[in-house]
């Protein structure tokens, strides 16, 4: 099979892309990324030199682009996780977040309709895969309740916002043209490679560096936290064995507040560089809640288990542990990436091309 995958580079995409390219030797994979802040190679470099991978620096967004991958490659499998990702920069412009999560997604539909249906075969044996998130269902109050497939959507950031309105359209592409599409809604992913920006890695890295730790509000939010290879493995398994035209939440069932998580860390990093009990405490700094902050996620996961099989494989104690590791053990790609050193290569190297 060929399949491309959108936003390889980035966070969850690098893990896709590694599992496909390594499980799967007589798949070939075209890895597309236009490199924003968020994407970078250095996530793959255990994987860039293999014959069944090829890179492409490319938008969604352009449409003749994306058309030209699809045929050159005989695309058969689309896993789109291209997208703009975190809430607090689409509070600040909601623009970009309509243009590649939208517009990108529907450029993306639109290329793969035109190429699947100008052949002999059509849809036939083909797929289209849409990685989406559990906040296009809003938040839930304190009160054991989750989302469900059949959560009514309710999305209260631009970011939830634009990625609910790529999940109408995909769904809108089954609907009206007969594309075979699959859409995954999943709780928050932690694990390596994670752009630190998002709680978890700007956590580790602030308290190795003595830098004060911003608590949004009480820190009384909760979110239910997913090993990174997990997931990667469910996209797997969906990928190959999901229905078409059907929808599956993905979870661990490990709801943390935010401050209660915040400790483990604090409590885990103080361990592994042999800091006293407790010693980074003192870093926690109550801040100004985030706008429109979601209270609590919580994924119901059930479907995936009793139709798939899919359960997380980590507990969730030894996954934070991993990934405290792997953050500390790779300094250098946390210099280059908090220093912007990965993206002037990048620059470099493309205009170097041109
Ligand atoms: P990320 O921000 O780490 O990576 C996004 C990647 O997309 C980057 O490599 C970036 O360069 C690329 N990209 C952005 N705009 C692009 C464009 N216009 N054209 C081509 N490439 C572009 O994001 P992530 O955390 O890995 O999330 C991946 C997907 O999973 C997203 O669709 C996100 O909504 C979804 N998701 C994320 C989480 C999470 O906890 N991180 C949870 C559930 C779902
Ligand atoms: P984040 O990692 O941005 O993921 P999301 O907003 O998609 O859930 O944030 C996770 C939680 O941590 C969320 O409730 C906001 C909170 N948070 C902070 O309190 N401080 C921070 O600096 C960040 C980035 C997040």
């Amino acid at each position: 099979m060929n399949i491309l995958i959108t936003g390889g580079a980035g966070f969850i995409g690098s893990h896709v892309v590694r599992l496909f390219v390594n499980r799967y030797p007589d798949y070939y994979i075209v890895n597309m990324d236009k490199l924003t802040y968020a994407g970078n190679l250095a996530n793959l470099a255990d994987v860039e030199d293999k014959p069944n991978y090829s890179f492409v620096r490319a938008d969604i967004c352009d449409f003749e682009t994306v058309m030209g991958v699809l045929k050159e490659h005989h695309i058969e499998g689309i896993i789109h996780l291209a997208a703009e990702s975190h809430v607090d920069r689409s509070i600040r412009d909601p623009f970009s977040f309509a243009q590649t999560n939208v517009m990108g997604t529907l450029s993306l539909l639109q290329a793969a309709r035109n190429y699947w249906e100008s052949l002999p075969e059509g849809y036939e044996g083909k797929r289209f895969y849409h990685i989406s998130t559990d906040e296009v269902y809003g938040a839930l109050d304190f009160d054991n309740s989750f989302f469900t497939e059949d959560t009514k959507y309710d999305p209260h950031s631009p970011y939830s916002a634009s990625k609910a309105a790529s999940d109408h359209f995909v769904r809108a592409f089954h609907d009206t043209y007969g594309m075979p599409t699959i859409v995954t809604n999943c709780s928050n992913n932690y694990g390596p490679y994670q752009f630190p920006e998002k709680l978890i890695p700007l956590f580790i890295n602030n308290i190795r560096q003595g830098k004060s730790l911003p608590v949004y509000g009480k820190g009384e939010n909760v979110r239910d936290w997913l090993y990174v290879e997990d997931h990667a493995r469910a996209i797997d398994l969906i990928f190959h064995k999901g229905r078409i035209a059907d929808t599956y939440n993905i979870g661990g069932f490990n709801e943390w507040r935010n401050i209660d998580l915040i400790k483990v860390i604090i409590a885990t990093v103080d361990r592994l560089l042999g800091n006293a009990e407790g010693t980074s405490l003192s870093l926690i700094s109550y801040v100004t809640d985030r706008p429109g902050h979601d209270l609590r996620y919580a994924i119901d996961s059930t479907k995936l288990k009793e139709e798939l099989g899919w359960e997380p494989s980590l507990q969730f104690e030894e996954g934070i542990e991993r990934t405290v590791r792997w953050y500390l053990d790779n300094e250098e790609w946390m210099r280059q990436v908090t220093s912007g050193d990965y993206r002037r290569y990048y620059e470099e190297m493309y205009s170097n091309r041109q």
